[in-house]
């Protein structure tokens, strides 16, 4: 009972929904109440990802909570959530991320289901059951460093996203926002290069490689532990964005001409 009222609690907070499964499935998941973290803060010169294998924190900075506020209000239920990322963190987010608010502007249920995955993975207090992260020692500062994260996403998740983002329209132009963020034309882009663009570090939207491991399960076992996908009830982009920005061939057809037929004039 306990175990899964945990699970369900995690879920609710963070707008994941879980399939009801037996406690007996979920292990790594009870034993950690309140969530656990497996990277926090910027580390090195370079500010990269620190790990951290630690309990999540309240955060505190009221300016990076009214930012964590924008992106993912889903994220903050009260003046003090409690993240695994730092205002530090929050400040860099938005700088960098921003740039993809604005690409993506004229949709945003599509930026809202975009972001969430990073949001959640930046600063979920159970960071540590969405992911997991290969980490090394920087050289000079001898600060643990995350080179490389594998992040479980619910396939649902995943395809009611890109459907969503796949037709948006940039601001200033006529072109697909995607096609700059896909390593392929619009016509071309795949949930999978999306993600793999968006999680290539050379692409500077976060500091470490990240492999997105999609799924339908609701929970995935590697070694010891225990996964549960990131599953974020996305948003369809006809529910809120105009037709040209969505997803043509599942828009509804153009309304009946209701002007009086021209004959009628005369
Ligand atoms: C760590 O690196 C290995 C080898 O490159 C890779 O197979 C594995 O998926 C990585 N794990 C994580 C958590 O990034
Ligand atoms: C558009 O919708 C059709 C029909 O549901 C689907 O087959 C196609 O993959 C969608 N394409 C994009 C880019 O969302
Ligand atoms: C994600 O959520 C949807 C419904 O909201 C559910 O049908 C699906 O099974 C979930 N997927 C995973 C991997 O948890
Ligand atoms: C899980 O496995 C890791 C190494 O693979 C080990 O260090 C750790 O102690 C194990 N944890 C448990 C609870 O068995
Ligand atoms: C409706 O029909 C009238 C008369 O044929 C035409 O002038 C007008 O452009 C049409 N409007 C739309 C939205 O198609």
């Amino acid at each position: 009972m306990s175990s899964y009222l945990t699970v369900f609690i995690f879920g609710y907070a963070c707008g994941i929904v879980l399939a009801q499964h037996s406690s007996k499935t979920l292990p790594d998941i009870t034993d950690k109440n309140g969530g656990w973290c497996m990277m926090r803060g910027e580390c090195g010169n370079d500010k990269l990802s620190c790990a951290y294998d630690g309990p999540p924190s309240p955060l505190i900075n009221p300016e990076a909570v009214g930012i964590l506020n924008q992106y993912c209000p889903f994220m903050v239920p009260g003046d003090q959530p409690s993240t695994c990322c730092n205002a530090d963190q929050v400040f860099t987010f938005n700088k960098i991320f921003g740039f993809v608010k604005e690409e993506f502007t004229r949709c945003p249920v599509c930026f809202d289901n975009f972001i969430s995955m990073f949001c959640l993975l930046v600063c979920s207090s159970y960071q540590s059951t969405l992911a997991s992260a290969n980490v090394t020692i920087d050289s000079f500062t001898k600060q643990k460093i995350v080179t490389s994260v594998d992040y479980y996403v619910a396939r649902d998740y995943v395809d009611g996203m890109f459907n969503s983002c796949a037709n948006v329209r940039t601001p200033y132009s006529n072109e697909k926002a995607i096609s700059r963020m896909c390593g392929e034309t619009a016509s071309e882009c795949t949930p999978e290069n999306f993600l793999k663009f968006v999680g290539s570090k050379s692409n500077r939207l976060v500091t470490y490689d990240i492999s997105f491991k999609e799924t339908d399960k609701p929970f995935v076992r590697v070694g010891n532990k225990t996964f549960v996908p990131m599953n974020y009830t996305t948003t369809p982009c006809t529910d809120r964005c105009q037709c040209k920005d969505c997803n043509t061939t599942v828009c509804p057809p153009p309304p009946i001409n209701m002007s009086v037929p021209k004959w009628k004039l005369f």
